[in-house]
């Protein structure tokens, strides 16, 4: 599941009452307790690492906090040229090497029974946020400046790539046994604009990866562009809720594997839809190759600890 850990968690809340986000993100031994916290409860087979796409940001030079009211934001908004030169790509790992530290961590006490996924954000997706100063619903002000300055956009989501390659490549190195990159802004695009100023990104990134571990890819609100999500070499694609998890996986290649793709809305409600619909959704996807269940976004933080259980459940003891 993506976004296993955090405040669905009483563990989680009890750890952060001592630390701030950043501090347990920053701190290999804290991230590897937090990555562990759900697989202890929940027995999933695979624990994604705990770290958030925004140290790539960090990782160049602009920092960012989560806010008490919600959000995160990244310490300075980039409107100008001058901005975007700012941003060095170059000693990634002096910044941000304690996510493949904790990934090293993770693995010493998981052992290799499950697997770990490793992660980074789509290059579009952060450089939205980095445009943008922070969360936003609709990317306005990117969506402008791409058209305002497509050379300027191009340098940027450039170093965000040569930024994600060294650090996706150093969790490999330390023992990520999946890569999945998450362009949960993609939607946000026009379809004319997806392949130019994400998809091509997100191939660099798997290219440079080059079948070393698998990619999972999750592009989130890109129901008119699969075909293009599926030409960045992912062998897997993330499907958000919005759409048939059957229908999609029915028009991709039989060797492209589907993951997905559960309403995070259903984690607040009872025990008891939340499990019927995950068990339709196993049951549409029997005799599919390669479907990974999962949600269709992150675990929200309002989310009831036994509807997951009973989720969980469902789909450990699905046959
Ligand atoms: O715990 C895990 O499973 C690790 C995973 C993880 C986190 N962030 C930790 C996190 C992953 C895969 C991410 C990715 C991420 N971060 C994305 C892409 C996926 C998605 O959810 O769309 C994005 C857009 C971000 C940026 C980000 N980080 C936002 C917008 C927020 C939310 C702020 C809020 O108000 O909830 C975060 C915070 C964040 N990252 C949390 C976690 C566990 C919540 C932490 C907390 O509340 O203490």
């Amino acid at each position: 599941m993506m976004r296993q850990a955090g405040r669905s968690l009483p563990e989680y809340m009890k750890l952060k009452e001592g630390y701030k986000f950043t501090e347990l993100v920053q701190d290999p031994n804290l991230a590897a307790e937090v990555t562990l916290q759900p697989i202890r409860r929940f027995g999933y087979d695979a624990a994604v690492i705990f770290s958030d796409i925004l140290v790539i940001s960090e990782a160049m030079g602009a920092k960012y906090e989560l806010l008490d009211k919600g959000g995160v934001e990244v310490d300075f908004a980039l409107n100008s040229k001058a901005d975007v030169d700012r941003l060095n790509p170059k000693h990634v790992l002096d910044h941000i090497g304690y996510t493949p530290e904790a990934i090293k961590v993770t693995r010493k006490e998981l052992g290799d029974k499950r697997a770990i996924i490793g992660f980074a954000g789509s290059p579009w997706t952060l450089a939205s946020f980095m445009v943008e100063g922070g969360s936003s619903r609709e990317n306005l002000r990117s969506r402008a400046a791409l058209h305002d300055e497509p050379k300027l956009f191009f340098t940027l989501l450039d170093k965000i790539t040569e930024a994600t390659i060294v650090y996706v490549k150093a969790q490999i190195e330390a023992g990520a046994d999946v890569i999945q990159i998450f362009d949960s802004q993609g939607g946000t695009l026009a379809p004319n604009l997806f392949w130019r100023y994400s998809g091509l990104w997100i191939q660099k990134i798997i290219d440079a990866i080059g079948g070393k571990v698998p990619t999972i890819v999750f592009a989130r609100n890109v129901h008119h562009n699969w075909k293009q999500v599926v030409q960045t070499g992912g062998n897997v694609l993330g499907i958000d809720w919005s759409i048939d998890l059957r229908e999609v996986a029915n028009t991709l290649p039989a060797d492209v594997g589907v993951q997905g793709n559960l309403d995070p809305a259903l984690l607040m409600a009872q025990p008891e839809p939340a499990a019927a619909e995950a068990a339709r959704i196993c049951e549409t996807m029997r005799g599919r190759n390669g479907f990974i269940f999962n949600l269709g976004h992150g675990v929200p933080p309002e989310a009831d600890i036994a509807t997951i259980q009973a989720v969980a459940d469902t789909v450990q003891g699905f046959e």
